[in-house]
């Protein structure tokens, strides 16, 4: 069956395109590039350049693939600390996520799955948070997303679409294969962060606030590997195929890392010491971050990288790819994605984001054991 991904360019809904790939699905990719790159969208996969909230071109590709689902990636994804154009958010989360459903309903397509985020809990009252805390966000961002998951409610009282959201924290990691990471330059995400300062992209790191509430002062947070939460979304699909309700789901492992505990994995798997300095709070920041997956895990979803420095040892690696091509592989893939804009047909389906074949990462992984 046919599912269309908007943002599948990027870090989460490529390694998504993958796990559609790897079980013999589908996918076809909507995406403007603004953050995700061509390179990341497999060989065979049509990949469409364009706006998610395009109604009329949304509409078009449902028809021409004959679509059954969508899963919807592409955002402008939310930047810890910072509240800058909270009406930026809303237009490029809230508003295109109203016209993508415009389209779907109109459409009758049948599944939509939709990117949350647990960030709409706010400064939680419960830790573990169940999915029945009330919602209070304190970022535009996380406003706007609410708003969708709204949005996704009403749509689906007054049609045939099912959904799932799935409301996720720190997604972390890189495919095992190697075929996917994170590319986004000027990174703010922890683990990115503290990889980039380990490999000398970065004189130094910072963390933010040592005058929390949790064990060793600094936020918890829940990480969760992004090859398992492309797993929660073939999960999710899963069951609105076999007719099961609506649901809003979190994802995580249900276990919170503090920042100096990531700090101290990201030194131990790249065998290396880095800088790092102490910084105010930031706004906004909560102390402990960390959800219950009971309900998602009732649905057969079953986690199997697990662990921090798992986690961390695959950034690892996939940082090591970028870096040891650095400024020329970034040259590289601009060049291509403007010969393929310029319109050349034949587009760099052979360009792997990592030329390693690695499937066995303990192996060669040049740090110690963790
Ligand atoms: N990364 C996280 O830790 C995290 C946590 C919670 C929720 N999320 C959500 O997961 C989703 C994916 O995040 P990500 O980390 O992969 O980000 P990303 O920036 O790597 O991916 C987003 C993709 O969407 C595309 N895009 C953005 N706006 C678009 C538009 N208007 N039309 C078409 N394509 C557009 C981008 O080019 C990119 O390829 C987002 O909805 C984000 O809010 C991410």
């Amino acid at each position: 069956m046919t599912v269309l991904v908007t943002g599948g360019a990027g870090f989460i809904g490529g390694h998504t395109v993958l796990a559609l790939l790897d079980r013999g699905e589908t996918p076809v990719v909507l995406d403007d590039l603004s953050t995700g790159t061509r390179a990341a969208v497999p060989a065979g996969v049509p990949l469409h350049v364009g706006d998610v909230g395009d109604a009329a071109l949304v509409s078009h590709l449902i028809r021409e693939y004959h679509i059954e689902g969508i899963l919807h990636f592409a955002a402008k994804i939310g930047v810890p600390g910072l509240a800058a154009d909270p009406l930026d958010y809303h237009m490029a989360n809230a508003r295109k996520t109203r016209a993508l459903l415009q389209a779907a309903v109109r459409a009758d397509v049948k599944h939509f799955i939709f990117s949350s985020t647990a960030a709409v809990y706010g400064n939680p009252d419960v830790v573990p948070i169940p999915e029945t805390a009330t919602p209070k966000p304190v970022s535009p961002y996380a406003r706007s997303k609410l708003m969708s998951e709204q949005m996704l409610a009403d749509a689906g009282m007054a049609s045939g679409l099912r959904y799932v959201a799935l409301r996720y924290f720190n997604v972390a990691g890189a495919d095992p294969k190697g075929r996917h990471g994170q590319s986004i330059p000027g990174a703010t995400r922890l683990i990115k962060v503290a990889l980039e300062a380990a490999l000398g992209r970065r004189s130094h790191m910072s963390i933010y606030g040592f005058d929390y509430p949790t064990p060793d002062g600094t936020c918890v947070r829940d990480y969760i590997h992004v090859s398992d939460l492309a797993e929660a979304h073939l999960v999710a699909l899963d069951h609105l195929r076999c007719g099961g309700a609506s649901r809003v789901l979190n994802c995580g492992y249900g276990r919170g890392y503090s920042v100096k505990e990531v700090v101290h994995a990201a030194r131990m798997v790249a065998g290396t010491e880095f800088e790092v300095r102490h910084a105010p709070r930031r706004a906004g920041d909560m102390a402990s971050a960390v959800v219950n997956t009971d309900n998602l895990s009732g649905l057969g979803w079953k986690p199997e990288l697990n662990d921090l420095p798992t986690m961390i040892e695959h950034a690892y690696r996939w940082e090591q790819g970028l870096a040891a091509s650095g400024p020329l592989r970034q040259l590289r893939l601009r060049l291509l994605d403007h010969t393929a804009k310029a319109g050349d047909a034949r587009r760099p389906r052979s360009t792997k984001p990592i030329p390693h074949e690695a499937t066995d990462l303990r192996r060669t992984q040049s740090g110690p054991q963790t």
